[in-house]
């Protein structure tokens, strides 16, 4: 009897050490082409609430091989505010398109991808902008004239794998967005490889290749950029992916 009560206690602190022990889901996120693109699905949940969104990590596995050598970090206003009801948003108006999925700068990045089989990085600020155009203007007009740092989400613990970043951005008040900037302080990139694209509403990249130089490590080699005006961009896949061919990088 004593013997068949000491098997069935030795049973019982088995199990409680398996169930102490099980895995515990990870919050981080690292998704396995290194995009992270799980953002989009709650970009248009509600509007100018805070976007539910996770933070989102870029990472290597231990002890594996990097992917890819080419990071695509982008800011997109699509992903960087909500919409409430995206049925309701004319996409035929000039400035309210872009806050629908992918975005411009997302459809380029997108292209990039696929073509590159570069990983994907979107630059997400803590605070969404607002979906109504002047409100997110006059704020980042704001950013702008104080020379802003608007804190943004996610890590790329990586950055060290990649040589060449393409940096994708709106034009936003003759310049990027100020997170760009945000964006290029955080991360060492010197040494690295930069090749910027844009999409504008015809102002081109106007200051912004000035401002970003200027924070950019003086190591860095800043290749030619690509820039497609807003109706345009579309139909640019063509014109993106000569460019892609002429850039002196391989992939
Ligand atoms: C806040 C804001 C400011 C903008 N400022 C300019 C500008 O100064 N010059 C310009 O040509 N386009 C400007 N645009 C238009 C965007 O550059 C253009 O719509 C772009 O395609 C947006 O890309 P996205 O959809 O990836 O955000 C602005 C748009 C927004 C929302």
């Amino acid at each position: 009897m004593k013997r068949l009560i000491s098997i069935f206690l030795t049973l019982c602190l088995l199990l409680g050490i398996t169930a102490c022990s099980a895995p515990q889901p990870s919050k981080e996120i690292s998704s396995a082409n290194g995009s992270n693109s799980e953002l989009e699905s709650d970009s248009t949940d509600s509007a100018d609430s805070s976007a539910d969104v996770e933070e989102s990590t870029l990472t290597q596995p231990e002890g594996s091989a990097p992917q890819s050598n080419i990071l695509i970090a982008y800011f997109t206003w699509a992903e960087n505010t909500s919409v409430a009801d995206p049925d309701s948003v004319d996409v035929d108006a000039i400035t309210s398109a872009s806050v629908l999925m992918p975005g411009n700068v997302g459809l380029l990045a997108q292209w990039i991808e696929e073509e590159t089989g570069g990983d994907k990085f979107s630059i997400i600020t803590e605070e969404p902008y607002s979906s109504d155009y002047d409100t997110c203007l006059n704020r980042a007009i704001e950013e702008h004239d104080d020379n802003a740092r608007p804190a943004i989400q996610g890590n790329i613990e990586n950055m060290g794998d990649y040589d060449i970043v393409f940096l994708g951005f709106p034009n936003w008040w003759y310049s990027c967005p100020m997170a760009i900037l945000t964006f290029i302080e955080k991360y060492d990139l010197s040494g690295k490889t930069i090749i910027p694209f844009c999409s504008h509403g015809t102002g081109g990249f106007a200051a912004s290749l000035r401002d970003i130089g200027n924070v950019l490590p003086d190591d860095c080699t800043v290749l030619e950029e690509f820039g497609a005006y807003r109706p345009e961009v579309a139909q640019s896949k063509d014109e993106l992916l000569a460019w892609l061919a002429e850039l002196d990088i391989a992939y």
